[in-house]
């Protein structure tokens, strides 16, 4: 099969199933955070890609399989991977090939240097990092730095989690060390350390505290330097946008709290990086700064990738506020639910918890507002609600949120709310939002789920989910039934899309890999389906022969009847000489009765002509 050999781009297929079958998908499963415990010879826990209360999420150690009975999601491991941590397919053969210490071989010449590239870059980062870090740590260089440091009150082991660096007033510091060691001027340039200028290359960093910024993977891609004084402008300088960072796509501390944000199921979201840090320094870990750029549909889903909820914690100050808003729309476009923390006015988290204690800032963020609270809030701050422009304009306002709203129970509590503090009309509300869009209150979620539940399937879509399913435990069936049933004469879409896919796989008469195809297939149902088939249990080979035979044997005389149906409609609307369809007709119906082994109506058809 040709499409999938292109979409894996190059990484050969023995090397994926070496990857595939020396990865444990147990192990992975357990390693991206789903508590499995052992059911029978299978492992259950709650699904990780939908809400429930009770586990319905199965992984099957013989058959390396996942199924949700709850939400319908299945695969193996890569498609696990690829859906629980948002990696293209590429990229998850590689994070397995890594764990397995498999070097993936390259064949386009042009990737690999890319790859190389890249990798000298990580590299460099990674040198500068440490060069840094030492820097910080080196008496005498590293003092005034340090003394910053504990006059904010970070402690040393802090430093060390973060890998906190110090530039100090050099120059031309990491352009001689970072040179020493190997590395080119033009790759420092690309990796955004140094500048070029008239009088050469110079360090971008000097006498300020580094932050390194890490990517999801934990890998170095940039750094924040922040100023030690106030004369010294601008208080944060920042790497450039590189190959290797993307702020857009980037948030500071996502490496180290991934873990901690899907243990709680919610994320914090502050501004800067010292809030991240000293929040982390006082136990609270599932923290992220957005590091003073406003908030981009790439990071609310990268959230959306760990937690389903966000508590944004913005400084309490009027351009916090506006920072707060802003993001809010993607985020809630995303599916996050989204609360907003209040801080006192001119606090942020770091002087906070400082002040009051970590509890305190729990309790703050146990206590953060919806956000249609916080809309309502923010314009009571700003103006008189009791006008009625004013409430007309805040209705507007709020109009768009609910709007961007994914959950219909949510915005039903919210148009409450909003009704309520505002003193109008619950359904003045609801016209409003109907006057801007919203139709008869289905919300795309509500409709996915009606379309996920399971339904009754006809007869006949029965025995050729049947038959599909047969297929599937025992693809070395597959070739005799393409030969006699085309692909598109199952009704089911779903069923015909996996022949299909099964009947194309087995073009060169190659055994069909039941898991290559998986990968290679794009459609979840499709995907759910398959492991569902993987995961029953397999009935024994001559059963599963009879049962092929058995289905194909019914469908074929389904289509038989339709074509019978077919001339008979024809004949009546154009009149067709009656001898011929009837024959026509009698014909057929013979080898229906063939099918399903009843005597042949020969006799009545030379007694009738
Ligand atoms: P803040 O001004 O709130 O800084 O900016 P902060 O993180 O609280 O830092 P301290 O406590 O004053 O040391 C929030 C974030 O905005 C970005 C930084 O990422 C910062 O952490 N920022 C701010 C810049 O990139 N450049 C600036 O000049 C200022
Ligand atoms: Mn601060």
């Amino acid at each position: 099969m040709n499409t999938h050999r292109s979409r894996n781009n190059h990484i050969p297929s023995d090397t994926i199933d070496e990857i595939r079958t020396r990865t444990n998908i147990v192990e992975v499963v357990s390693e991206c955070g789903v508590a499995l415990r052992p059911a029978g010879r299978d492992y259950k826990g709650l699904c990780p890609f939908h809400d429930e209360k009770t586990p319905s999420f199965t992984v099957s150690v013989e058959k390396q399989m996942f199924y949700c009975f709850g939400c319908q999601t299945g695969g193996n491991v890569i498609s696990f991977i690829q859906k629980h941590e948002g990696k293209s397919f590429r990229e998850t053969v590689e994070w397995l090939a890594d764990r397995l210490n498999i070097t993936l071989p390259t064949q386009d010449a042009r990737e690999t240097a890319i790859r190389k590239r890249l990798t000298s870059l990580e590299d460099l980062n990674r040198f500068a990092v440490e060069y840094y870090h030492r820097q910080l740590l080196t008496d005498r260089i590293g003092t005034p730095a340090m003394r910053y440091l504990k006059q904010r009150g970070v402690q040393p082991k802090t430093i060390r989690h973060f890998q906190l660096g110090y530039a100090k007033s050099g120059g031309r510091d990491i352009v001689k060390a970072a040179t020493d060691e190997g590395f080119t001027i033009q790759q420092l340039i690309d990796a955004g350390l140094i500048k070029n200028e008239d009088r050469g290359p110079q360090d971008r960093f000097w006498h300020r505290i580094l932050f390194p910024i890490c990517n999801e993977r934990g890998a170095p891609v940039a750094f924040g330097g922040r100023a030690l004084s106030e004369e010294h402008q601008p208080k944060y300088l920042n790497s450039p946008a590189t190959v290797l960072y993307d702020k857009s796509n980037l948030l500071y501390n996502l490496d180290k709290a991934r873990q901690s944000i899907y243990r709680q199921q919610r994320v914090l979201l502050v501004e800067g990086y010292m809030d991240a840090l000293m929040l982390h320094q006082s136990g609270i870990e599932n923290v992220v700064a957005s590091s003073g750029t406003s908030l981009s549909e790439n990071h609310a889903s990268l959230l959306k990738r760990f937690a389903p909820e966000v508590v944004i914690v913005y400084d309490g100050d009027a351009s916090g506020f506006r920072a707060a808003q802003r993001g809010l729309h993607r985020m809630l476009a995303e599916g996050l639910r989204v609360r907003i923390a209040l801080l006192p006015a001119g606090e942020d988290p770091d002087s906070f918890t400082r002040q009051h204690g970590a509890s305190a800032f729990t309790a703050l963020t146990d206590r953060a507002i919806n956000l249609i609270e916080f809309q309502i809030q923010a314009a009571i701050q700003r103006q008189d609600i009791h006008r009625v422009d004013v409430k007309a304009q805040i209705a507007q306002e709020i109009t768009e949120t609910l709007l961007s709203l994914k959950n219909r129970m949510e915005r039903s509590e919210y148009v409450k709310y909003a009704a309520r503090e505002l003193h109008i009309d619950e359904r003045l509300l609801w016209q409003e939002l109907r006057d801007a869009g919203l139709k008869d209150e289905q919300t795309p979620q509500r409709v996915r789920q009606a379309k996920r539940a399971p339904q009754k399937l006809s007869a006949r879509a029965q025995i050729e989910s049947q038959l599909i399913e047969a297929l599937i435990q025992s693809p070395a069936l597959i070739p005799s039934v393409k030969s006699e049933f085309h692909y598109q004469n199952f009704t089911e879409p779903r069923f015909s899309k996996i022949a299909q896919l099964l009947w194309e796989a087995c073009n060169d008469n190659e055994n069909v890999d039941i898991q290559t195809l998986i990968n290679a297939c794009p459609d979840e149902e499709v995907r759910g389906f398959i492991s569902n088939a993987l995961l029953r249990r397999t009935p024994p080979p001559n059963l599963l022969r009879a049962r092929v035979d058995g289905c194909l044997n019914k469908l074929k005389n389904f289509l038989l009847h339709d074509l019978e149906q077919r001339i008979r409609s024809h004949a009546l609307a154009e009149g067709t000489d009656e001898v011929e369809t009837l024959k026509e007709l009698v014909k057929l119906s013979n080898q229906r009765r063939a099918l399903t082994g009843q005597p042949s109506e020969k006799e009545q058809v030379n007694h009738g002509f």
